[in-house]
């Protein structure tokens, strides 16, 4: 067993979701590689730790990468999880070689030509939601625009029905709640909402197979059809239900954080609105912010890590946020600083086998929408009532953000 930490860990309170930073920057000084015993989870805080765990995927497994439960699943939840597909594989939590296998189908329909060619798209979407609410002069932000932007883009790419994506947008949200630790009744719940996704997802797969289509999840299809070691349909229908997840809650949470940022952070909007200096200034923000703040690992073996002797079978955090911020990689690493040149070592996107497979689209998507609000809604400024803090703790981001403009 560990010796007990001084680092006073606690990335659920509403003080360190606020600030997780402070803790952390203590973990990196004086223990890089810590065990929160409450969350029977090593936290791994350099730079370059994070990065081993990241690029050694045989001793740090990504079987439950999503998963910071420390109780054993109830019964009745299993029972219920039975009656879906719990075979369904997740890219994000496969290894090597199911991993090879989906993330080459991916590369293969997902490709650039894809992405760019939304960008019309995620343009009339983003103008579209404004409209709804430009006259109001005061809005929730995440609800109105941060969640149903990234929800409609995806919702197109896949080719799924506009009436269904808040089906799939609460569907999703009981698979990332199933994933914790939460009362036994409410874990039933969340596992009928992931069983639904799932036959969902391959009801779509199979809708496909008989009748083609133009769109992400008809290309996946297609690719699949002609591969030399076809998928399964089950195996292709946990590309859609993860995509569709890790593709809007991410980009909902950077939509939300830069806009906090702006509010004390003067020179951010007129960067926004410099379209040579947007990217850099929203890359700098992804660093900063770390809408995923930090996956998870299982050691396959004991390893030495940080000083520390982490057993076989043990959970690790890969702490993104930590890494990003660490001071032996970036220059004063707390401040907003655009033109720093090492951004691009920062791990908001991961490293590794597992690099964000939708980074090109949503920085696509942070690109088009962050300027297109400044510009439109003259003025933004925070709102009346209060701006809540996103609950998952490895996620950073708001569940609500009042702002108001002139209208
Ligand atoms: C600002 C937006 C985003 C951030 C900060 C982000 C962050 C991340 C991170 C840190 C990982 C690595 C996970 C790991 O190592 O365990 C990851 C993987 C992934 N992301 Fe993103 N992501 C974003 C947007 C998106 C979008 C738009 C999509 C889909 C269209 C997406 C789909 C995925 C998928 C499928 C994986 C797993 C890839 C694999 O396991 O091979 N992400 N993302």
């Amino acid at each position: 067993m560990s010796e007990p930490t001084a680092i006073a860990f606690d990335p659920t309170s509403a003080e360190q979701r606020e600030d997780p930073f402070t803790v952390l920057a203590q973990a990196r000084q004086e223990e890089p590689v810590f065990y929160a015993p409450d969350l029977r989870l090593w936290v791994v805080t350099r730079h370059d730790d994070v990065l081993t765990v990241l690029k050694d995927h045989k001793t740090f497994s990504s079987v439950g990468a999503l998963t910071s439960a420390t109780a054993e699943r109830p019964p009745e939840v299993t029972e219920i999880l039975a009656q879906g597909h719990p075979e369904m594989p997740y890219i994000i939590e496969v290894d090597p070689p199911l991993h090879d296998r989906i993330r080459g189908l991916v590369a293969r329909a997902f490709t650039p030509r894809r992405i760019e060619a939304l960008e019309p798209r995620i343009e009339e979407i983003a103008a579209g939601l404004i409209d709804g609410f430009a006259a109001l002069g005061s809005v929730d932000v995440v609800e109105a625009f941060a969640w149903p932007l990234p929800l409609r883009v995806l919702g197109e790419l896949f080719g799924f029905p506009e009436d269904d994506l808040e089906r799939i947008h609460h569907w999703g949200t009981d698979w990332l709640l199933l994933q914790q630790d939460r009362p036994a009744e409410e874990l039933v719940e969340h596992a009928r909402g992931l069983v639904e996704l799932q036959d969902y997802c391959v009801a779509a797969v199979e809708e496909r197979s008989r009748r083609p289509t133009d769109d992400l999840l008809g290309a996946l299809v297609a690719a699949n059809d002609s591969a030399a070691d076809p998928l399964s349909v089950v195996e292709i229908a946990g590309l859609p239900l993860d995509l569709m997840v890790a593709g809007h809650v991410t980009v909902t949470r950077a939509i939300g954080s830069t806009l906090a940022r702006l509010f004390v952070e003067p020179e951010l909007r007129g960067h926004l609105l410099d379209p040579s200096l947007a990217p850099k200034a929203i890359e700098e923000i992804l660093r900063l912010e770390s809408p995923a703040q930090g996956l998870f690992r299982v050691t396959t073996r004991e390893v030495e890590l940080g000083g520390a002797t982490i057993p076989g079978g043990a959970r690790v955090m890969a702490h993104f946020a930590s890494a990003n911020r660490d001071e032996c990689v970036f220059a004063e690493p707390d401040d907003y600083c655009p033109e720093r040149g090492d951004i691009g070592k920062h791990l908001a996107f991961g490293k590794g086998i597992h690099f964000c497979i939708g980074a090109p689209l949503g920085r696509l998507e942070l690109r088009v929408a962050l300027p297109m609000l400044l510009r439109r809604l003259s003025g933004l400024r925070p709102g009346e009532g209060v701006a809540v803090r996103e609950p998952v703790f490895f996620a950073r981001g708001f569940a609500s953000l009042p702002v108001a403009w002139d209208p």
